[in-house]
């Protein structure tokens, strides 16, 4: 299983014929989620771990256009809220694309792959790790920052968490760019 679903991502992430640096960065973060179930002994099995990892960025390259249809179509709710937070599209539309085209049922991975940008209060181990393994993973995230809250993550998931939404928030609040209702909620609930 494992080897097709690495096909089916590099697949999704093969652009004239190269391969794009989001597929490391899917690989990263699936070697850090499954380090970290095991490291903290979360029990969480490592097939779902996979999959909700291999496929978190899986709809990072489609065009603006597709996601804010995906949008509309899926969350209703939210789309209008969400339509001045590009960042966040991808994570919402891949939930959508992961089981339509890949037959991907299970609400908990889905829901690790929707979640995994803004977090949301009160997260599965599953979320947690997909969401910490986004910021953390080795192949790609290489900043001071990062490097800080993987040392974090080692012992503390929760403390990760809170470490990584104050960054993200800081890092937003610097580029002068709004900050999602949903992230600023995930960080009140970890203070
Ligand atoms: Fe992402
Ligand atoms: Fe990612």
């Amino acid at each position: 299983m494992y080897k097709e679903i690495l096909e089916k991502v590099q697949k999704e992430f093969t652009i004239n014929q190269k391969l794009h640096p989001r597929y490391y960065h899917t690989i990263g973060v699936i070697e850090m989620a499954l380090t970290l179930n095991y490291h903290h002994q979360l029990n969480l099995d490592p097939a779902k771990v996979f999959l909700a990892s291999a496929f978190h960025d899986i709809a990072k390259l489609l065009d603006k256009e597709s996601m804010l249809t995906i949008l509309q179509q899926n969350f209703l709710e939210e789309a209008n809220e969400l339509k001045d937070y590009p960042a966040v599209w991808h994570s919402f539309v891949g939930a959508v694309y992961a089981k339509e085209k890949y037959q991907i049922n299970d609400e908990e991975i889905l829901n690790a792959i929707k979640y995994h940008t803004t977090g949301r209060p009160n997260m599965t181990d599953l979320e947690k790790i997909v969401f910490i393994s986004d910021y953390i993973e080795k192949n790609t995230r290489t900043e001071a920052s990062m490097i800080e809250a993987r040392k974090l993550a080692y012992n503390n998931l929760d403390e990760a968490v809170k470490k990584i939404l104050i960054d993200t928030i800081a890092y937003l609040e610097k580029n002068e760019k709004s900050i999602y209702r949903l992230t600023k909620d995930t960080l009140e609930f970890y203070k």
